[in-house]
Formats: structure tokens, C-alpha cells, sequence
């Protein structure tokens, strides 16, 4: 049977992991599961714990459960290991948007100023987890959710040996989206992508084989947007000259007037998203205590990150099973988009066997695309070598090469306060 350490076990995700989990156990055979955690997360951790254990016990399975603070020992030896920490839990991800939004730029928990300093905190504990896998798991995937995931998995892999595959649940929530509007199996959907994680675009769209893209364009079909998203639509003139659907980040960059101006009011009232979030976060803990809960509660469905479990259960399982098919992921570029460096983690279709993942070519990419996405991955680029070196100057030009910042001056006053507040979180400086 397979052995699964999760890193951050005490998120609020971990039952629908579970929920996918036990849905797949016939086939994945999973002997034990371990919970790792921090002094931190611990009251978190004790409350998953115990739903987890109700959870698996009603499902009639027999998976080990351990909660444990011993990270090495929950990855010894282990199969699969997955990441979802959060380094300074949501009070950080609160002054990342915060202080952003202070200085009138987009305040978000992966896009801009927010998501750097998020991935400035993450790169050295993720390379420590990477040491330890290297030691005692050389063997075991990685998959890594923890975000900002194209950022985090790109350091790993320039920086570890560990086999390391980066997900969101964005790409199989289009394919659940557009199975449901179609009336088809998630199987009859297929979508072109071109991008890397939360910058991604839709090329093509087919169902059953048939090209239906142009029904985006024309309204006549909807597109999936995640919970934390702003729910105003696009303009389909816009998505039409485009010649693809944007995901919905790319909002902060295409309509980034209107974004901050709902920022700056959500500001003024504390209710930016991790205000939102840390509401959600108490009702789901309330809920989860509750000792005749054994299953996922609905409001967890209110988290923008939701289904991401599926995508990690259909991903562990084509790996197990050797089913060689195409998942939407993570991944070191190779040459699939010509247009970026070859050591670049793009989020891609590859194709999944038991000992590798292949991104499948994508071709040219339109000016339209190609601008944004080279602009947003040269940031990236700079922000991972920022993380792992810890220089303060390349974290400078990190921060003022993202589309995001408007001036040299700026990055530097917003920098200076992000340092100031995340003092214990980096080490590398
Ligand atoms: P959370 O704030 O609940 O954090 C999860 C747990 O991580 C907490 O219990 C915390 O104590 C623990 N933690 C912090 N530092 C740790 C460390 N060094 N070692 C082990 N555990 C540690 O966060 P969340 O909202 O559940 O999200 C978790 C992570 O997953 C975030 O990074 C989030 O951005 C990411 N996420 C990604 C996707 C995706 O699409 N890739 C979807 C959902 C969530
Ligand atoms: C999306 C993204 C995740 C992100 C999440 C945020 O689904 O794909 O990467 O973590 O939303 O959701 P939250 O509820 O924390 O704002
Ligand atoms: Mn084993
Ligand atoms: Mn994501």
C-alpha cells in the first residue's frame, strides 16, 4: 500500500483530499496517510485529525491516519508527498494584501506584490522539505500545491533532484465546468492550455472532438471562475480579438482599474479576501468539530481552491496505474513553449507515466499572449532567485519587473514594509 505525507495537514482542504481519497481507495491503496504539521497549526491539525479519522472509519476503509510535527519521519519512505503549507498562516497572506493595497496596487494572495512575498517566505522551507525528501524519500513524488505553485515548484526544480510536479485545481474545474454546460463526461472535454500557473490561457476548446470555442466568444457558453475571483465577466469583443479564454487572474491584469477600486473599498471596510477567508476558515472549524460530521461539509465549497483534491487523486492514480494519460500541470518547460526558458515551469497538458511527466508541445503563441506571459515569467525567474539567494537587490528588480508595479520607487517602499513585517520569515536574508 502506498505511504502519503501531507505537508500543512491542518488545512481546511485536507477532508476533500480525504473525500478523494476514500472515493479512489479500491484502486489507489493508500496504507498510510500522515498529517504533518507545526506547534502553530496544531489545534487545526487535532481538529482534521479527528474528522479524518471519522471520515475513514465511516467510509469502511483501512487507512493509517498519523498526526504528526515530525516532518522527517512522515516522509520516510513515502510514496507521494504533498505540500500545501501556508508559512505564516493567514495573518501573512493578510499583510501581503494589505500592505499592497496600501500603496494602490492589486493586493492578491499569487498575483503581484502579495504572491512575491508569499514565495519569498515559502522558498526556503519548501528546499528544506526537498533536503529531506532527497534523504529519505528519493523515490517519491512531489506534488506541490502550495502557492504561489509555478513560483515554488519552479525553485524546486531548479534547486532539488526531488521528482516535483506543481498543481491547481483551476485547469479540472474547467473540465468539470465545461462537461456540466455540455452535458458530457469529463472525458468528452478536451482544452488546449498555454501558460504558467494562474496565468493560464485556453486555446482551444473541444467536446466530443468538435471545436466549440467560439461558443465562449459568443456568449453562448460559460466559463469557470473560482470563488476568489471577482465575479464581473469579460467583454467578448475582448476574448474574441484575443483568440483565447483567459483564466481568471487574468483579470488583475486586464482589468486591473476595476479590480483595485474594489480592492481599495474592501480595504477600507477590512474585508480584503484573507478577511473573507479567515471568517470562512472559523465556520469550517466550527463545522468540523462537530463529532457526527463524517463527511465533506458544503461550505468548503466557498474556498476558491475547491476540487483541488481531484485533481491530486486522478493525478496519483494515472501514476500508480501507469495509465499514461494528459493532466494539465506543472512542469519544466523543455522547449513545449518555445517562448520561454527552457528550464521555465509552465503549466502545460503533459503526459503522465509511472516514471515521468512530458509536457506536450504548444507551438508559437500569439504576440497577444506571448507579451504578458514572458513579462510575468521573467518576474518569476527573478523572484526565485531572490528566494533562494536572498539578495535584496535581485528581490528588487523582482518586484518592479512585474507588470503589477509602477515604479522602481515603489517596489522599494512596498518591499521595505513587506521585509519589515516578515523579518522571521526569511532566513535567506
Ligand atoms: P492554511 O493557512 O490553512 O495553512 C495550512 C497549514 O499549513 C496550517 O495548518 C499551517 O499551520 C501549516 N503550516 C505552516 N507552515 C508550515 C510548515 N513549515 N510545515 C508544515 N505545515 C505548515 O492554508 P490553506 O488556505 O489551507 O492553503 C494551504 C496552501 O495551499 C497555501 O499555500 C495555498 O495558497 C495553497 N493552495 C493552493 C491551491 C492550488 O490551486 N495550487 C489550492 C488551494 C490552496
Ligand atoms: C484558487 C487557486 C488556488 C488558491 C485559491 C485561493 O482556486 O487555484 O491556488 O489558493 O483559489 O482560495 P481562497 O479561498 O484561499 O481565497
Ligand atoms: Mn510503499
Ligand atoms: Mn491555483
Amino acid at each position: 500500500g502506498l505511504k502519503i505525507a501531507v505537508i500543512g495537514g491542518g488545512s481546511s482542504y485536507t477532508p476533500e483530499l480525504l473525500e478523494g481519497i476514500i472515493n479512489n481507495q479500491e484502486l489507489l491503496r493508500v496504507e498510510e496517510l500522515w498529517l504533518v504539521d507545526i506547534e502553530e497549526g496544531k489545534q487545526k491539525l487535532s481538529i482534521i485529525e479527528g474528522l479524518v479519522k471519522r471520515m475513514i472509519q465511516a467510509s469502511g476503509h483501512s487507512v493509517k491516519i498519523i498526526a504528526t510535527f515530525n516532518r522527517q519521519e512522515a516522509i520516510k519512505g513515502a510514496d507521494y508527498i504533498i505540500t500545501q503549507f501556508r508559512v505564516g498562516q493567514l495573518k501573512m497572506r493578510r499583510y501581503d494584501e494589505y500592505i499592497a493595497i496600501k500603496h494602490r496596487v492589486i493586493g492578491q494572495e499569487t498575483t503581484g506584490a502579495g504572491g512575491f512575498m508569499k514565495a519569498l517566505r515559502t522558498i526556503p522551507v519548501i528546499l528544506d522539505i526537498c533536503n529531506d525528501i532527497e534523504q529519505l524519500a528519493p523515490e517519491a513524488w512531489l506534488l506541490n500545491f502550495t502557492n504561489p505553485a509555478g513560483i515554488v515548484t519552479e525553485a524546486v526544480l531548479k534547486h532539488s533532484d526531488v521528482k516535483v510536479i506543481g498543481l491547481c485545481n483551476n485547469p479540472i474545474n474547467y473540465y468539470k465546468k465545461f462537461a456540466a454546460i455540455y452535458n458530457v463526461s469529463m472525458n468528452d472535454v478536451s482544452i488546449n492550455f498555454t501558460g504558467i500557473n494562474h496565468l493560464l490561457w485556453l486555446t482551444e476548446l473541444y467536446i466530443k472532438g468538435e471545436s466549440r470555442i467560439k461558443d465562449v466568444f459568443h456568449g453562448c457558453s460559460d466559463i469557470y471562475e473560482a470563488k476568489n475571483i471577482p465575479d464581473f465577466g469579460w467583454d467578448l469583443q475582448f476574448l474574441r480579438s484575443l483568440g483565447a479564454i483567459p483564466c481568471g487572474y487574468h483579470k488583475y491584469y486586464y482589468q486591473s482599474d476595476q479590480i483595485l477600486q474594489q480592492q481599495l473599498e474592501e480595504f477600507k471596510r477590512n474585508e480584503t479576501r484573507a478577511d473573507q477567508v479567515q471568517k470562512i476558515e472559523r465556520e469550517l472549524f466550527a463545522t468540523y468539530q462537530n463529532p457526527n460530521l463524517i463527511e465533506k461539509p458544503k461550505v468548503l465549497e466557498q474556498r476558491g481552491g475547491a476540487y483541488y483534491s481531484e485533481a491530486a487523486v486522478h493525478l496519483m492514480k494515472s501514476i500508480e496505474l501507469n495509465t499514461k494519460e494528459v493532466h494539465t500541470l506543472n512542469v519544466r518547460n523543455n522547449g513545449a513553449i518555445s517562448c520561454l526558458p527552457i528550464n521555465a515551469c509552465i503549466e502545460v497538458n503533459c503526459v503522465v507515466e509511472r516514471h515521468q511527466v512530458t509536457p506536450l508541445q504548444v507551438g508559437q503563441v500569439s504576440p497577444q499572449i506571448r507579451g504578458l506571459l514572458q513579462h510575468v515569467k521573467a518576474y518569476e525567474e527573478l523572484t526565485v532567485e531572490a528566494g533562494v539567494n536572498g539578495d535584496k537587490g535581485v528581490a528588487h528588480q523582482a518586484l518592479t519587473s512585474h507588470p503589477l508595479i509602477p515604479s522602481a520607487e515603489q517596489a522599494k517602499t512596498i518591499l521595505k514594509e513587506m521585509f519589515f513585517v516578515n523579518k522571521e520569515f526569511l532566513p535567506q536574508f
